[in-house]
């Protein structure tokens, strides 16, 4: 079995990004920059954040963290993003989410430009994905993309099982195997007999948010399977796959932690500097 290490992978792609970065400061005189806007104190928005500014910061580009307190109005948020999309020094904007709940997700989502929507949630993004043209793609589904082509570079004519319908995940993890084509398969809660689904798949990309959803028995023998689940239990932090028991049928898959998530911040960086690329364009 192949434990997909993601850290391992994450750092050889920020080391490609530095070298990048190298690059376009002397192509351009400049580098690219993020601007991560965080409402409220929330501690897990307040790590990943810091852990993209780190990251960022580490393969030289330029970011700023926009704080405010989670009483700020909407209106105060929507003008900054007015702002920073006019902003020449940057090249994407992410706002953290979840949002307090009187601030308008979807609003947000879509008062950033297209063009500097480094997680790749506006509709236009969304909506050039699915059609197979030119888009940022959302970093989580990105980072599980690269994984598994790492694995098996040649995708043709494979049978994906996605399990999660998000828009985060599950919906564009779907256009990017579709593109590879792929035979794709999305589950959700309403699916019947998920285990004879998932039983079919030489992929299986598991984001519910349910811990060990994906048990030893519905995998079949050299499975490439990837966990995108991070759940806090009892039991510690589990993923939507039970661990032990696939270990021991898949060809590949990804520890929780050290699988996906760090491929999920070194696929921002690499979205910051597309972004910044087809500007120069
Ligand atoms: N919160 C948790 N994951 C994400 C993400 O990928 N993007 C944003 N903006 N917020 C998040």
């Amino acid at each position: 079995m192949i434990l997909i290490d993601g850290k391992k992978a994450a750092s050889e792609l920020r080391e490609e990004l530095k070298k990048e970065v190298i690059l376009l400061k002397e192509k351009y005189n400049k580098v690219p920059g993020l601007s991560v806007i965080l409402i409220g104190e929330m501690a897990p928005s307040q790590i990943y954040v810091r852990n993209k500014e780190k990251s960022a910061n580490e393969v030289g580009l330029k970011s700023e963290v926009i704080k405010y307190p989670d009483t700020v109005e909407e209106e105060t948020i929507l003008k900054k993003i007015k702002d920073l999309n006019h902003d020449e020094n940057v090249s994407g904007i992410l706002v953290q989410l979840p949002l307090p709940k009187h601030i308008d997700k979807q609003k947000v989502i879509e008062t950033i430009i297209p063009s500097k929507d480094v997680d790749g949630f506006h509709p236009m993004n969304v909506g050039n994905l699915s059609s197979g043209y030119e888009s940022s793609v959302p970093c989580t589904p990105l980072g599980c993309y690269l994984l598994i082509k790492k694995i098996e570079p040649n995708l043709n004519g494979k049978k994906a099982v996605i399990v999660g319908r998000s828009n985060l995940n599950g919906k564009p993890m779907t256009q990017l195997l579709l593109k590879e084509n792929c035979t794709v398969t999305i589950t959700h809660s309403k699916t019947k007999d998920l285990k004879a689904e998932c039983l079919k798949a030489d992929i299986i990309v598991a984001a519910v948010g349910i811990p060990e959803l994906v048990k030893g028995d519905w995998v079949k023998k050299d499975a490439i399977v990837i966990d995108v689940g991070i759940n806090k239990t009892e039991r510690g932090l589990l993923g939507d796959v039970a661990f032990d028991e696939v270990s021991k049928v898949a060809k590949a898959l990804t520890p929780v932690p050290g699988g996906v998530g760090p491929m999920t911040i070194a696929c921002l960086l690499k979205n910051t500097i597309d972004c910044f690329k087809r500007s120069q364009n």
